[in-house]
């Protein structure tokens, strides 16, 4: 198969034409350094994420100092490629510039002072380009079981922001970015939530139950943002995952799939083929799902296997040093079955 884009229709047109929108996260530099990936991201998505531009420690390395060179980047690529961008993450307990935590342990009105200069810089900033934004960021604390080494009771995750502000903070930075910007689209974004295991269950509950919280207040919400950073050694089944986006819809929400990407299991299947049909299987299972429960946006955490941070990052790589096949086109472009699938879910 050809390096470049698959043969027929892009996957951000097969999405439109069914009221869908399909996009990925991308970086700038990659964009500008690497010719096919830019073309194939220009050919596929509809909508970009920044992958990191949109974070604390980019927009603020220092106190009181925006950065926002990177992010524009990925704006100018965007208007010249008729792309919508969305925002990630306002609010997060990762990618925090070395100054913030300390900072945040000044005091209250301090610590408040901080969210709010950062949130209304930023969309002031974004106003005319992003129109929705991760607002809050992973919030949700982990139930035992799974990966999770350090589980809690409270619904919320132990984090610097909690500390500071007690847990208030999410309904104190949505209410912000309301104020700051009516009209933008306000999504709270998570991860964790998707399988079919007793910890992904009591997440989902946890959530549920913040969320619904926020809304019994009335603090401004308008979607949540389904992560999807797959393990295939994680059970899936449609019907919990499915009955949990309509309970989110029935609250009045939206639903998108944020970050989509695939982890194989520790034994793997012995062709590249096999490996990339059982990829596909698993995550076609999902997003079937995830458009059955009403999602319309569509977002791959990265559109090829090349630049992933399932290479990149220590606590995300495979142990056993095989590469990841966990994304729509392999480490040459060429485009693997995951990228027939999401076709195919976008075409029925
Ligand atoms: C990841 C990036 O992809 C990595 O390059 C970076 O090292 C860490 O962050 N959930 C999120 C994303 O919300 O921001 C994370 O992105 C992946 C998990």
């Amino acid at each position: 198969m050809a390096q470049g884009p698959a043969a027929g229709p892009g996957l951000r047109d097969l999405a439109l034409a069914r009221s869908l929108t399909f996009g990925t996260a991308v970086r700038s530099e990659k964009l500008e350094s690497d010719p096919l990936l830019s073309t194939l991201v220009a050919r596929e998505a509809e909508l970009l994420v920044p992958e990191w531009e949109g974070k604390w420690d980019v927009l603020q390395p220092e106190r009181g100092r925006f950065e926002f060179g990177p992010l524009r980047a990925v704006l100018r690529f965007a208007q010249a490629n008729r792309q919508r961008v969305r925002g990630h993450a306002l609010l997060w307990h990762e990618a925090m510039p070395a100054w913030l935590a300390p900072a945040l342990q000044e005091g209250q009105a301090q610590a408040q002072q901080i969210l709010e200069t950062h949130i209304v810089t930023v969309l002031g900033e974004t106003r005319a380009s992003i129109r929705d934004w991760d607002v809050v960021n992973e919030v949700i604390s982990a139930p035992p079981g799974g990966d999770n080494p350090s589980p809690t009771t409270g619904d919320l995750r132990p984090s610097p922001w909690l500390s500071a502000l007690g847990p208030g903070y999410v309904e104190r930075a949505l209410r912000i970015a309301r104020q700051a910007d009516p009209t933008l689209r306000l999504t709270f974004n998570e991860f964790g939530v998707y399988s079919d295991t007793p910890w992904a269950q009591m997440k989902r509950e946890r959530l549920l139950r913040v969320v619904r919280g926020l809304l019994d207040r009335n603090c401004p919400l308008d979607a949540v943002g389904i992560q999807g950073h797959l393990q295939m050694r994680e059970p899936f089944r449609a019907e919990p995952f499915v009955e949990f986006l309509t309970a989110l819809r029935g609250m009045g929400l939206a639903v998108l799939i944020t970050e989509m990407d695939v982890r194989e299991p520790d034994v793997l299947a012995p062709t590249l083929e096999a490996r990339d049909a059982a990829v596909a299987e698993y995550a076609g299972a999902f997003l079937q799902a995830s458009r059955d429960g009403g999602a319309r946006t569509f977002l791959v955490w990265g559109m090829t296997d090349r630049d992933s941070w399932l290479l990149s990052d220590p606590g995300v790589a495979r142990r056993d040093g095989q590469a990841t096949r966990g994304h729509p086109y392999d480490s040459e472009l060429r485009p693997k079955a995951l990228r027939a699938r999401l076709a195919q879910i976008f075409s029925s």
